[in-house]
């Protein structure tokens, strides 16, 4: 993983979108006490949250993650290729919100961490495939404090994380809490 996280600083141009050590930590062990047979992950980037969630899977479990970016891809999959979970984790080069309902599959743990602007999208999405139980993990909900105030004028990106905000916290299907660690990670569980 420092490896990952090394060649990650060295080669692509935004590596602060990688997750943080404590929170690939956070997420293996939320994803542990959930004990998911199926993880699904929006926004692979080089693929160290994808590694971290993968460790909770048990043998016939399976990962699918997706990624918009080819180039992000190649550096995850050669990652993913040198795990023990190899196997079990699927890259997919498409957009989440295109592929991941058409696997037909529902999900014990939900990672998002896509595109900020599509979050409201992804929550819609990815709650009918949440298993009961299941868990969704949401990152940058604090989007460095921004979602506080007044999005400037054509800021997207904390507008979304907002509506994001406001649509769990209203969700009545759901227990959620935010934890400010680093950039804000909302935990939901459906009941
Ligand atoms: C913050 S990075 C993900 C970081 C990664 N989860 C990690 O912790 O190392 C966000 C990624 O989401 C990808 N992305 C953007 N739109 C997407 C979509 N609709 N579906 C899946 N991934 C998307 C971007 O290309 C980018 O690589």
């Amino acid at each position: 993983m420092a490896e990952l996280s090394r060649e990650t600083h060295l080669r692509v141009i935004q590596p602060r979108m990688l997750s943080h050590w404590q929170q690939g930590l956070l997420l293996q062990l939320l994803a542990k006490l959930a004990k998911p047979k199926n993880i699904l992950e929006i926004g692979t980037f080089t693929g160290y949250s994808a590694l971290c969630l993968a460790d909770a899977l048990p043998p016939n479990g399976e990962l699918h993650t997706y990624d918009v970016d080819d180039e992000m891809l190649e550096i995850a999959q050669s990652f993913i290729d040198r795990s023990p979970r190899a196997e079990q984790i699927f890259v997919h080069h498409q957009s989440a919100l295109q592929g991941a309902p058409t696997l037909g599959k529902t999900f014990d743990f939900i990672f998002i961490d896509g595109d900020k602007r599509e979050y409201p999208d992804y929550y819609r999405m990815a709650l009918p495939l949440l298993s009961n139980g299941g868990l969704i993990a949401a990152d940058n909900v604090l989007w460095s404090g921004k979602i506080l105030n007044t999005p400037a004028v054509g800021d997207k990106h904390t507008r979304a994380l907002q509506e994001f905000n406001n649509m769990v916290a209203k969700d009545s299907s759901v227990e959620k809490l935010v934890l400010p660690l680093r950039d804000g990670l909302t935990i939901v569980r459906k009941k």
